[in-house]
């Protein structure tokens, strides 16, 4: 393969074959091919597209250029769930105990905080002793135990979408629908599942601005997974505002623990009901989601649910029960702010939430960044709610904060009333099945 006749065909907007996608994905791994002209093949599929083949093929060559692993000796079903990424969605943590409540595996690989989002490791690391590594034979042995384990990826998990993606990432060909449904299916597949659901994002604070974006992308993902013998649904759910009231690491996991508790965020709460519902029926379980929901409602109420989660932050080495979990301090409220008038609360903007917590030291600026567990964001009120002014609608919680009167600008800043009655925001827009 010349990798130059592969850029020559596809900046024509010619179909690249099997073979010469493969041995691209090989010679890159290992280094054959140079960045500039992978960044120029890149550029090429942004403008010109992969057709439904050539994205299969991508995805198969990612997937092939790395490990596969196989959970063959969990024995109970074993579902698995993957969102494109956004602010304050805390869902894992709602929906593992959940569903390992009902019977399920939840045996999940999860990854850290990239840009404005957050990450379910970062989370899970604010509980003092909680440790995300663990050998496939704990891993397993956890997840035959309790039915549920969260955990970084270990082994060698599809090399050549890492390197793409930093790639991608730096010649700003992230945003293309054939390029991440390949990106994100490949990771998926080297997990096994006997179901998986995909949570597209919509919005301001999500790749994907607008519904036939997602929708394309949802269609490129549930193809893709059907291809691979997967049963895969997705849902196109919004990231017009943050899911959860608490974005940060502590303060989410805070959160997380309160919706378990059948109290905190309500839209926590329904989005992880419908996710796990959803995947009660595609896994064949239960064959009415609504009466999913209220079985999955139920392992709220008993308690149940939340004696899942304990039982893994003490497996995964925890020290500290959710309680205890709960009147561990955040970093200082460093200010809070309030209603700029009467009325409804009109807009969250969630990028710039999800940016503002990060500048707070919830997340990375660079790979080398410490994370500050305690920093964080916490929304009294959502889009729709009344607000009187002077009322808190956020605090931030930080230390030794750069730049902090910017940072309280551009939060004031993400935040938009109105004097006249404002509707909640759509949950889920759009479901999508094979
Ligand atoms: N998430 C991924 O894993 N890959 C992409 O390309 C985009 C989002
Ligand atoms: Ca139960």
């Amino acid at each position: 393969m010349h990798i130059n006749e592969l850029i020559e065909k596809k900046k024509h907007g010619e179909a690249l074959t099997e073979k010469e996608i493969q041995d691209w994905i090989e010679a890159y791994v290992q280094g054959e091919v140079p960045d500039y002209q992978v960044s120029a093949l890149l550029m090429a599929i942004y403008f010109q597209g992969l057709d439904d083949q050539e994205t299969y093929f991508l995805t198969k060559a990612l997937l092939e250029s790395g490990d596969q692993v196989d959970l063959g000796e969990i024995k109970k079903k074993k579902v698995d769930k993957h969102s494109t990424g956004g602010v304050g969605d805390t869902i894992s943590l709602v929906l593992g105990p959940l569903l390992a409540a009902r019977g399920l595996a939840f045996a999940k690989m999860s990854g850290r905080g990239l840009g404005h989002t957050g990450g379910t490791l970062d989370k899970l690391e604010a509980i003092d002793g909680f440790s995300v590594e663990e050998s496939k034979e704990d891993f397993i042995d956890q997840v035959n135990r309790i039915g549920l384990a969260i955990v970084g990826q270990t082994a060698n998990i599809t090399p050549g979408d890492k390197k793409l993606y930093s790639l991608r990432d730096a010649t700003e060909t992230v945003d293309q629908s054939s390029l991440i449904a390949a990106s994100i299916i490949s990771k998926k597949m080297a997990i096994e599942s006997d179901a998986l659901i995909l949570d597209v994002k919509m919005g301001e604070g999500a790749f994907m601005k607008n519904l036939e974006e997602a929708q394309e992308l949802a269609e490129k993902l549930v193809d893709l997974g059907g291809k691979f013998g997967r049963k895969v649904m997705a849902v196109i759910s919004s990231m017009e505002e943050p899911l959860s009231k608490a974005i940060g690491n502590l303060i989410e996991v805070q959160e997380a623990i309160k919706v378990l508790q059948g109290k905190g965020s309500e839209d926590l709460r329904d989005l992880a009901l419908s996710l796990g519902a959803k995947l009660l029926v595609l896994t064949g379980e239960e064959e009415d989601e609504d009466r999913a929901r209220q079985e999955l409602l139920g392992e709220i109420t008993s308690g149940h649910a939340l004696e899942k989660f304990a039982a893994m932050v003490k497996a995964q080495g925890g020290q500290l029960t959710p309680e205890e979990i709960l009147e561990k301090s955040l970093s200082p409220k460093i200010y809070t702010i309030r209603a700029r008038e009467d009325g409804w609360l009109e807009k969250i903007h969630a990028l710039s939430l999800g940016e503002g917590a990060r500048r707070l030291g919830a997340g990375r600026l660079s790979m080398e960044d410490v994370i500050d567990p305690g920093a964080g964001l916490y929304l009294h009120k959502k889009v729709g709610d009344p607000v009187k002014k002077g009322e808190p609608i956020l605090d931030l919680y930080g230390k030794n904060v750069e730049d902090l009167e910017d940072v309280i600008q551009d939060l004031e800043g993400a935040l938009a009333y109105s004097k006249s009655p404002v509707e909640k925001p759509t949950l889920i827009y759009r479901e999508v099945k094979a």
